[in-house]
């Protein structure tokens, strides 16, 4: 078969690559090895992830604050299977829908391993061992990444579990050991301290959420802490014994030293992910991944080979699902001969714990490594009318511009639906705008949004309500 375009990976980078390169008059074939289409994201990331947040959320909510509101309702129980069912639920309506988007932008889909076999040549071997050649003018590598794994603990997506296993627990653990005080151990720590677990966090490092804003960080360990998860900063878990009826984890200071040992039902390892390149044959065509096992790109994602791409959380960047798509886009516009780009400065990141943590552009510390003379303005929830009202006063915005131009350069905030809130930020920073553009501009009131607009006013010149 021979194609103009062929995806290796139906994840956010190669299905919105796909779906992109059909509307642009494209040929597109789309080669994935497992069930369902939709990548890490869609069947054990992204989706799943937020199904479990917004149930374990509803759950806390309903046991710990109706009461404060004047609700009352007796202890609510958890019925996991159901809420785990609600999760899956939704993976099977998404998935379903990329299924339904590869039909009607009559995308080819290939079933099975693709490896790259020459110039324009991807082979597929399917499960029962049956191959097919797929041939195509360009190919786009989107294999997306896997978990890392913790050298000397045997993963067994029971007991010691990564994300996977994590979404799937058949019952609330009593203590649930986290390792890593990322994104995933974070959210996914959260839904089980909601749902009745004790947790503990260790972490190598001597603070949480490494790469976000020190004081975002700062703030959000305090108020992780404050709901009741426990830190262990700069330590490390040295081994994980599951001989007995609980394991025995043993942890230890990062810098050395003697271990102590924890009692827990299920340890969580959430280290970080890494670029997934397994059977693909790189070699075949002579491309080499970098120190960290990535692909390698130029500025318009040509690999070393010949008309080749690659996107996602393959190559380098932030490994996040929009970022992802977004190169997906950008890809599939060049094949087709037009210009497509991606402002890597005007990417979100969400943590999606409560409060949630959104952040876009430049941390303070970045501005000062980069020697940038930048202005910061800052609003509590504390000060704002519509978070006193929904009792979520926790958090604040900061808007960082710079000194001489007020051009916004980077924006953070810790509280309630700051993913949502972000967006207003990056389209700022997309169009180059200024803190008192931001700050002119009028904000429904009374909405949670007018804490961006004091923080603006903050950043260019004074709040009005602080
Ligand atoms: P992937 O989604 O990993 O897709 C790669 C696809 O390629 C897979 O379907 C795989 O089976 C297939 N594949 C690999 N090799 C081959 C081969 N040789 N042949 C055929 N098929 C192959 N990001 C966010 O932005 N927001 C979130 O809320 C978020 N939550 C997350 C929660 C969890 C628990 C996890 C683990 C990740 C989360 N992420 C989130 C990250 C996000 O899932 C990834 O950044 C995103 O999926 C990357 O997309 P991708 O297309 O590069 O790769
Ligand atoms: P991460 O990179 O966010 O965090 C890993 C943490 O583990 C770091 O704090 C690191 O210092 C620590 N660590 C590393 N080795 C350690 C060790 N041996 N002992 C103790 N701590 C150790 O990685 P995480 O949480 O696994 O997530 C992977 C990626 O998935 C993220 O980088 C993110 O891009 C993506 N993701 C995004 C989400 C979102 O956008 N909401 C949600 C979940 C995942």
């Amino acid at each position: 078969m021979t194609h103009d375009l062929a995806v290796i990976g139906s994840g956010p980078g190669g299905y919105v690559c796909a779906i992109r390169a059909a509307q642009l008059g494209m040929d597109v074939a789309v080669v994935e090895k497992e069930p369902t289409f939709g990548g890490t994201c869609l069947n054990i990331g992204c989706i799943p992830s937020k199904a479990l947040l917004h149930t374990s959320e509803l759950f806390e909510a309903a046991g710990h604050h109706f009461a404060g509101f004047g609700i009352g309702v007796d202890t609510p129980k958890l019925d996991l299977d159901a809420m785990l069912g609600h999760k899956d639920k939704t993976v099977e309506a998404s998935v379903a829908g990329v299924e339904y988007l590869f039909k009607k932008n009559k995308i080819t889909a290939y079933r099975g391993v693709g490896s790259l076999a020459g110039p324009g040549q991807v082979t597929v071997t399917a499960d029962d061992g049956a191959t097919q050649s797929v041939e195509a003018k360009h190919i786009v590598i989107a294999t997306g990444s896997d978990s890392t794994p913790l050298p000397g603990v045997e993963i067994d997506e029971r007991r010691v579990v990564t994300s996977t296993g994590a979404l799937t627990l058949g019952k609330v653990p009593d203590h649930l050991v986290v390792v890593g005080a990322g994104v995933i151990g974070l959210e996914l720590g959260s839904v089980w301290r909601r749902l009745g677990a004790e947790v503990t966090v260790v972490e190598f490092l001597d603070r949480i959420l490494p790469g976000m804003d020190d004081e975002v960080a700062k703030q959000s360990q305090r108020l992780f802490a404050k709901q009741g998860m426990t830190f262990r900063l700069g330590h490390k878990v040295a081994a994980v014994d599951g001989s007995g009826d609980r394991l025995d984890v043993a942890v230890e200071p990062a810098a050395g030293g003697d271990a102590e040992h924890l009692a827990a039902d299920v340890v969580l390892v959430a280290i970080g992910r890494r670029p997934y390149t397994e059977g693909l044959g790189l070699d075949a065509v002579g491309i080499a991944t970098d120190e960290r096992g990535r692909i390698p790109v130029d500025r318009h994602y040509r690999t070393s080979a010949d008309n080749m791409f690659a996107i996602g959380d393959v190559i380098a960047g932030p490994m996040l699902a929009h970022k992802a798509e977004d190169e997906g886009v950008a890809v599939a516009e060049i094949a087709a001969g037009e210009l497509g780009h991606v402002n890597y400065d005007a990417i979100p990141a969400v943590v999606y714990t409560m409060p949630e943590i959104a952040s876009v552009g430049r941390t303070e510390q970045e501005l000062k490594d980069a020697g940038i003379a930048y202005r910061a303005g800052k609003f509590p929830f504390s000060a704002n009318g519509r978070a006193r009202a929904m009792g979520t006063k926790d958090g604040f915005v900061k808007i960082l511009a710079d000194a001489a131009t007020d051009r916004v350069l980077g924006a953070h905030i810790v509280g309630p639906v700051a993913g949502e809130m972000i967006q207003e930020l990056a389209v700022l920073i997309e169009f180059a705008g200024a803190a008192e553009d931001l700050a002119r501009v009028s904000h429904a009131h009374p909405t949670l949004s007018e804490a961006i607009r004091e923080a603006a006013f903050a950043a260019w010149n004074k709040p009005i309500h602080l």
